[in-house]
């Protein structure tokens, strides 16, 4: 359980600064979060390039330590060398602390211009979060020919199925899709599947259906308001959350958690974008709305409402809106114009 009792003081937070345009956004949020009075002890954590150029691994075993302690943390993104180089400290972060399901929402912001703006997207992503190709089993077996393994197995389904269940009850969704492509990887995909209608049976005051993942991409381009809870495995859900964050005016918008039995840690779905960082352009929407999914998470409902409409106040007003949405406003001027839309 997280570090605090409600009534009993201040929650302690892990931070985690992260790479590129991560310290930026990160400077804005908690900027955010204490113009609107919420305060917090803040421990600040190595990870990512910060922590391999003090010669630590990228997701060092004392953070995570204090994570699990701690039990709640707010991440901002942190940079991973395609190829070779070190191992990201995201899956290193999430296999250790078991963070097994990551929940990603996609909703329309109105007043925001975009190919999708007419659409009515409310989508929420549940991404299994530790298994799939992600497991890291990978090996040449021959210097010509690279293997993958992916790994799906029925405890982890279930408890992925059993927490989306839940969360759909509690948000008052109406429907859960489980997408797969279970009609070519018959056993690892269709273990998954048959888990899912496991879970649906057990689960019937809330619909079920499932889709094809190929298919689920075309009509989320289509008709992606017909989309409620999206269940799907890791590789799937990677791909289609970015598919989602586009549909509701891209990464800048897109936050995101990843939720253990005993820890969660919230972070945007985007990376480190290094052809912005240090430019103070950043987006600091994603990691803000993280930030009020983890209020929400602390029980601080209040400040997390607040501070989601200060941001669709902001953004359905336009005339201060950072470069990725079509404006020219800094990551601070954004910041500050938040909080002036709270008061
Ligand atoms: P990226 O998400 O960092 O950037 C993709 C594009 O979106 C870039 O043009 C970037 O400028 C833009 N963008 C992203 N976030 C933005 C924001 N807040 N405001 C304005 N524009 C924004 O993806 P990319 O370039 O594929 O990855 C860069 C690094 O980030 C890689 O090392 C990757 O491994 C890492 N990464 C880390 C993640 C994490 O820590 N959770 C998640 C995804 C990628």
């Amino acid at each position: 359980m997280p570090i605090f009792l409600l009534g009993m003081g201040k929650p302690t937070i892990a931070i985690l600064p992260g790479d590129g345009i991560g310290p930026e956004i990160m400077d804005a949020t908690l900027g955010i979060l204490a113009e609107v009075g919420f305060e917090a002890e803040y421990v600040t954590l190595d990870a990512g390039l910060g922590a391999v150029e003090k010669g630590l691994p990228a997701m060092p075993t004392e953070t995570i330590e204090r994570i699990r302690e701690i039990g709640v943390a707010l991440k901002s993104p942190t940079t991973t060398p395609s190829g070779g180089g070190h191992v990201s400290a995201n899956v290193a972060l999430r296999k250790a602390l078991d963070l097994f399901a990551n929940v990603r929402p996609a909703k329309t912001l109105p007043g925001l211009k975009g190919p999708f703006s007419d659409k009515n997207v409310d989508i929420i992503i549940v991404r299994e979060n530790t298994e799939d190709l992600y497991a890291g089993i990978e090996f040449m077996a021959h210097p010509d020919v690279a293997q993958s393994i992916k790994v799906i197995t029925r405890a982890g389904s279930a408890r992925l199925f059993e927490y989306t269940f839940d969360m759909a009850r509690k948000q008052k969704r109406k429907k859960v899709t489980v997408v797969h492509k279970a009609n070519i990887m018959k056993l690892s995909d269709g273990l998954f599947l048959e888990e899912f209608y496991k879970a649906a049976k057990n689960n019937p005051d809330i619909e079920s259906d499932d889709i094809i993942v190929d298919n689920c991409c075309m009509q989320l381009v289509t008709r992606p308001e017909k989309f409620d809870v999206l269940v799907t495995e890791n590789l799937y859900g990677d791909i289609i959350s970015d598919l989602c964050a586009g549909l509701v005016g891209g990464l800048g918008l897109a936050p995101g958690a990843n939720i253990g039995k005993n820890c969660a840690v919230f972070e945007a779905v985007h990376g480190s974008a290094p052809d912005i960082a240090g430019k103070g352009i950043a987006n600091p929407t994603a990691l803000l709305m993280s930030a009020v999914m983890m209020l929400h998470h602390l029980g601080y409902h209040e400040i997390a409402d607040r501070i989601r409409n200060s941001v669709l106040r902001v953004c359905a007003d336009g005339k201060c809106l950072t470069i990725d949405l079509g404006g020219k406003a800094t990551t601070s001027d954004y910041a500050r114009e938040v909080v002036m839309a709270g008061k």
